[in-house]
């Protein structure tokens, strides 16, 4: 197959036929509310350690991962999982690999009480918040109440992550009709990406992110991690080995890849995936050239101005870090 190479630049050239469609900016409709999420997001005193946030895993100068194969969580413990990018996590149909949070401000709750995570609790994460006078005077001005709980905390903290789109890829800018956007070599990729049925779940915006699906359909896949995805969720033994379907959005930026971090390049990730997936073993060449086509895949990074964190009261409780 081939894709019909448009020869001007104009909007009437966008190609709006293929299974991947370009991501938009995000519009800020409320800046206060981001502003403090964003301040939550980067702020370590909600955890027991007063070392952890949710940046030190999802690091946003590190395409919203840590790199490592597991998260290291409280008291340096290994975490079950591999962190996925917070990048575009608002493209997705639910959030952790299980899908086991509807939404992202369900989802931000989760870690802030997870024992190897943060290892916290919502009442003493509240009680902090209200220790710290600049903090109650945000929540008031954004939420319109002193009296601010968990919700209001991970709302805020969504908000913020509604922000974190990566528009003006490469690729975005070639469905958007613009020809020089990519090189030969990675349009290759693509089509290699999208004929050999790459897309039948990595497609729409996100490439991923809307469904769930089995890791090793053609050939089982192998690891020794315990987790077996979307079947804590809803029980079925159906869904044992199901996984949300990753985003492949900045995927150049978030190795190591899969849900247990087994993967360390792309290189083998297309490989594992070919063979697995699809019963494809694709040659050096073909390879090479997904490899190329999912590097144009890499956005705008969100410019995120470093939030200065109100300092603690006095009646602020202390960390814990080594209990
Ligand atoms: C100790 C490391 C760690 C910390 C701290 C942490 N996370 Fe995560 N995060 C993870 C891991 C690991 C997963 C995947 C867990 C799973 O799927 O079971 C995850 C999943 C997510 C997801 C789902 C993404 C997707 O595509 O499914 C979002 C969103 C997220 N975290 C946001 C946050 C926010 C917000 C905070 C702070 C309140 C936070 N995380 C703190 C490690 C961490
Ligand atoms: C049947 C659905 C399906 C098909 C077809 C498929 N994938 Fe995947 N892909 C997944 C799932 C599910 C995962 C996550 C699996 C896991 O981590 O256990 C994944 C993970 C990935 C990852 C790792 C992303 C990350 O952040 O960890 C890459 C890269 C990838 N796929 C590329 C491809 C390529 C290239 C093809 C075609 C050769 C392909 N996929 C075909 C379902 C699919």
């Amino acid at each position: 197959m081939t894709v019909a190479l448009a020869s001007t630049h104009s909007p009437a050239s966008t190609r709006t036929a293929e299974p991947v469609s370009p991501i938009q900016a995000t519009e800020i409709r409320h800046p206060a509310r981001v502003e403090l999420g964003k301040k939550l997001f980067f702020d370590p005193r909600l955890s027991r350690s007063g070392f952890i946030s949710c940046n030190s895993c999802h690091n946003l100068s590190m395409g919203g991962s840590d790199n490592l194969k597991t998260s290291i969580g409280h008291k340096w413990q290994m975490g079950p999982i591999n962190s996925p990018t917070v990048l575009n996590s608002s493209l997705n149909v639910a959030q952790f690999w299980d899908g086991r949070a509807k939404s992202l401000a369900e989802q931000a709750g989760g870690p802030i009480a997870n024992p190897k995570e943060m290892a916290f609790t919502h009442d003493l994460a509240i009680d902090m918040l209200r220790s710290i006078p600049q903090y109650i005077e945000e929540f008031r001005a954004v939420f319109g109440t002193e009296q601010f709980t968990i919700t209001e905390v991970t709302e805020a903290i969504a908000a913020f992550e509604e922000t974190l789109v990566t528009p003006n890829a490469r690729f975005d800018k070639w469905l958007e009709g613009d020809d020089d956007a990519i090189s030969a070599q990675e349009l290759n990729g693509y089509q290699l990406f999208r004929n050999s049925g790459c897309v039948a779940c990595h497609h729409g915006p996100n490439l991923g992110g809307t469904s769930f699906q089995k890791m090793g359909i053609v050939e089982p896949y192998t690891t020794d991690n315990p987790e077996e995805g979307r079947i804590a969720v809803t029980g079925e033994d159906a869904d044992r080995f199901n996984f949300k379907v990753p985003t492949l959005r900045n995927v150049e930026l978030t190795y190591p890849y899969f849900h247990d971090g087994a993967a360390d390049t792309l290189s083998q990730a297309v490989d594992i995936m070919g063979r697995i997936q699809l019963g494809r073993k694709f040659t050096p060449q073909e390879n090479t050239d997904i490899v190329a086509f999912l590097k144009t895949l890499t956005g705008d990074q969100p410019q995120v101005i470093l939030p200065i964190l109100p300092p603690s009261s006095d009646m602020t409780p202390r960390p814990a870090p080594f209990e």
